[in-house]
């Protein structure tokens, strides 16, 4: 039987190339091997967006990277998160087997409780969201980034108490994390993320993707010394794009000193632009013609919640809210 695939990224600020190489490069291998359920975690944002037009926005722009890098929306079941709300049926459920003081372990909670923001409710919930969105499914592999890699955990802890508790149910999801892809760092060389300012837009504009790449930190080395690949970040992110001759090449040119940082930078922003340009050039005409983006999504939606209605029935019985 096909296994099954389940991911999602949240619609907040504007997705960079950590979450591409990280997850999204992922969804588009293995599309033919699993099935895959791919999904705009838009209710998850809501614990931190709280305009529309800035969620509404960020959804769509998300359904367009979805469809641009690749997907088939024929063979991946893509949808909004929001459009199947048996996922809050699901993660209530959960929610009263799951308890406080292990909730108060996760890293995002613990991360938030020590910069004394204001947490909401929804915050603290957050990973009991993300089990109900894997579980539903029955996910075989969860491919995501390192970052995420403590929430797959808790969806594996709680599918196991849910099947001890009622009924055996629920599959266990395994993580897929490539270790050489696991955290893509930023231009200043902190794991690259949208709230810390140092990303490379995956889409962004060709200025914006040269305003960053240009950006990238490196050490104070004169023009002529020999430079250290290995700890260089800008030759990071030349791992990421290109093939083995091209980096055996610029590995020996660092060696001899023959290249500068600012013609390394130059050289990545060439081959960024090459890599993407099939896919800047599909969101381009995607973000022209939105209901195609809606057409994928509406599909999606009717798949996806033919496989939820179906498991939540299951769920409903197990745990005697249904006759
Ligand atoms: P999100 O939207 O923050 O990130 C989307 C995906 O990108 C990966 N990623 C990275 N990978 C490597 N290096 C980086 N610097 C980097 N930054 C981001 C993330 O690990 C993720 O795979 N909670 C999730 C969304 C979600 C979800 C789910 C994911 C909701 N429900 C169910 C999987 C399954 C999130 O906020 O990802």
């Amino acid at each position: 039987m096909t296994k099954t695939l389940v991911s999602g990224i949240k619609p907040t600020g504007t997705l960079h190339i950590g979450n591409y190489f990280g997850a999204m490069r992922q969804f588009v291998e293995l599309q033919h091997t699993y099935q895959p359920f791919v999904f705009i975690a838009d209710l998850h944002s809501l614990t931190t967006i709280h305009s529309k037009v800035e969620l509404q926005r960020s959804t769509f722009d998300i359904a367009c990277a979805y469809l641009a890098i690749g997907l088939d929306p024929e063979q991946v079941i893509l949808f909004k998160q929001s459009d199947v709300p048996e996922v809050t049926e699901l993660a209530w459920i959960f929610n009263c087997i799951t308890s406080v003081p292990y909730l108060e372990r996760a890293h995002a909670f613990k991360d938030a409780a020590a910069k004394n923001t204001e947490i909401n409710v929804g915050l603290f919930d957050y990973p009991v969201l993300m089990a109900a969105d894997i579980l539903m499914y029955d996910a075989d592999v969860v491919p995501v980034g390192k970052d995420q890699k403590q929430h797959i955990e808790i969806a594996r802890d709680i599918a196991i108490k849910f099947n001890n508790t009622f009924e055996e149910i629920f599959r266990i999801p395994e993580p897929l994390i490539l270790k050489e892809v696991e955290v893509i760092l930023g231009t200043d060389g902190q794991k690259m993320s949208k709230s810390y300012k140092n990303t490379i837009p995956l889409f962004g504009s060709e200025d914006e993707i040269t305003k960053s790449v240009m950006s990238i930190k490196t050490d104070s080395k004169n023009l002529g010394e020999k430079l250290d690949a290995d700890s260089d970040l800008v030759f990071s992110f030349h791992k990421l794009v290109s093939s083995e001759e091209q980096l055996l090449d610029l590995r020996s040119q660092y060696e001899m000193g023959s290249i500068g940082y600012g013609e390394s930078k130059k050289l990545l922003l060439e081959k960024l632009l090459d890599y993407f340009k099939d896919a800047h050039k599909r969101y381009d005409e995607l973000q022209k013609n939105p209901e195609i983006v809606y057409a994928a999504l509406a599909l999606g939606k009717e798949r996806a919640r033919a496989k939820a209605v179906e498991k939540i029935n299951t769920v409903r019985k197990v745990v005697g809210v249904l006759e």
